[in-house]
């Protein structure tokens, strides 16, 4: 089974909520520092959904993760923090249950009223969260009438508050999840040609799976960031003291073949910004691909290769692309993914970029809203864009 297709499961626009109990899941797992949030963005797309199931005279109760906790309830990763900020962005109280499915949240599910907002602590304090245990499904299920999903994030995974409740109480997506799965679904399915990929990143493992579905549905196919070593390597070439996964170079190789049985144009990066280290500060070059010095490091993708993919997407009706070129997080390298990002943005092309480190970089960029699409989700992305099936859409739309 594939996830191609626009085939779109239900949502909040077609069943009646109004005095209704609605679990909503959303993904509100955000970076966190000393009990701040550092990044508002998962939270901040999710309010068109909260504000019309209020609206419309729900009760809303809000469930999600934060972090990986391991062993039950952690201070560090409690939710409460984001309910609190929740309650800023909707400029209005929301009501918080110190437990997930225990008294305080069958409270909580019981004294908020028509168009209130509630929310309960981090779902994976409950151990048959990750397990998709039936026992947490069903108590999950108790405390609503209606189960919304729209956490597209965590949409690949199936965990009780992502898939084992849709199948006890009636489910429908939110908005941003229809508006995950209707955009890039569509790009997916029946893209506007030429379409043009762009796959930056610095493994080829982490990001084999896209690469190889992506060949099937490209015209060019630019691989950028630190994995084009390793394919620099397959190719004969050494590069210096750059990143490269030894063990994916047996891999690497036959892509090239691959992509020409599709008929797609695998392109590498024609110049690269090189340094001794991957520090801030560090003296930079550009050199040709075929000239890394031994004693430095690819950091960066170079003048001559942005303006041929800038080129590409010019040209191209649809541009994906996944994945930072260079070491973005370090200012003097995300030259590159920056210079890109403005190119895609100036270009005619729909597009759309997927996973967490791409779409900070395209806001720092500012010009995000220049952007087609900027998906919310990191792993669950991923997955989409390597063509497999997601078990929280799935369960949406009935077919599991
Ligand atoms: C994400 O950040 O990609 C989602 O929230 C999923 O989180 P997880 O990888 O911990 O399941």
């Amino acid at each position: 089974m594939t996830n191609v297709g626009t085939r779109l499961p239900a949502t909040i626009d077609d069943v009646e909520v109004a005095g209704k109990r609605v679990l909503l899941r959303v993904d509100f797992n955000v970076p966190m520092r000393d009990g701040r949030i550092v990044d508002d963005r998962r939270i901040r797309v999710a309010l068109p959904t909260i504000k019309a199931l209020s609206k419309r005279g729900a009760r809303v109760l809000v469930c999600t993760h934060l972090g990986r906790p391991k062993h039950g309830p952690e201070a560090a990763f409690s939710t409460r923090p984001l309910a609190a900020h929740l309650a800023l962005l909707l400029d209005a109280e929301v009501g918080f249950a110190a437990d997930v499915v225990g008294g305080e949240a069958e409270a909580l599910s019981h004294k908020l009223r028509d168009g209130e907002v509630g929310m309960l602590e981090n779902v994976r304090f409950e151990a048959g969260e990750t397990a998709n245990s039936g026992e947490l499904a069903g108590k999950l299920a108790r405390l609503a009438d209606i189960y919304c999903d729209d956490a597209f994030g965590a949409a690949h995974r199936a965990h009780a508050s992502t898939e084992g409740v849709a199948h006890r109480i009636p489910a429908v997506a939110g908005y941003l999840m229809a508006r995950e799965l209707d955009v890039l679904g569509g790009v997916f399915a029946n893209p506007a040609r030429p379409v043009v990929g762009v796959i930056g990143g610095a493994k080829i493992s982490t990001k084999l799976g896209v690469i190889t579905n992506l060949l099937d549905k490209v015209d060019i196919l630019w691989i950028g960031g630190a994995m084009a070593c390793t394919f620099y390597r397959a190719l004969g070439e050494t590069t210096g003291t750059s990143l490269v996964e030894a063990d994916q170079i047996a891999v690497a190789g036959p892509l090239f073949h691959e992509a020409q049985r599709h008929r797609a144009d695998l392109r590498l990066p024609v110049d690269l910004v090189v340094a001794a280290s991957a520090e801030k500060g560090a003296p930079t070059r550009v050199v040709s691909w075929h000239e890394i010095p031994d004693d430095m490091m690819v950091v960066d993708v170079g003048p001559e290769t942005v303006r041929q993919m800038s080129a590409t997407c010019y040209g191209a009706g649809t541009v994906i692309w996944n994945g930072p070129l260079g070491i973005y997080e370090i200012d003097d390298f995300a030259v590159g993914t920056r210079k890109l990002a403005e190119a895609i943005a100036r270009s005619d092309a729909m597009s759309v970029i997927g996973g967490g480190d791409l779409a900070a970089a395209v806001e720092t960029a500012g010009v995000a809203d220049k952007i087609g699409h900027i998906s919310t989700g990191g792993g669950a992305t991923l997955e989409f864009m390597e063509g497999k099936t997601l078990p929280g859409v799935a369960v949406l739309r009935g077919d599991s």
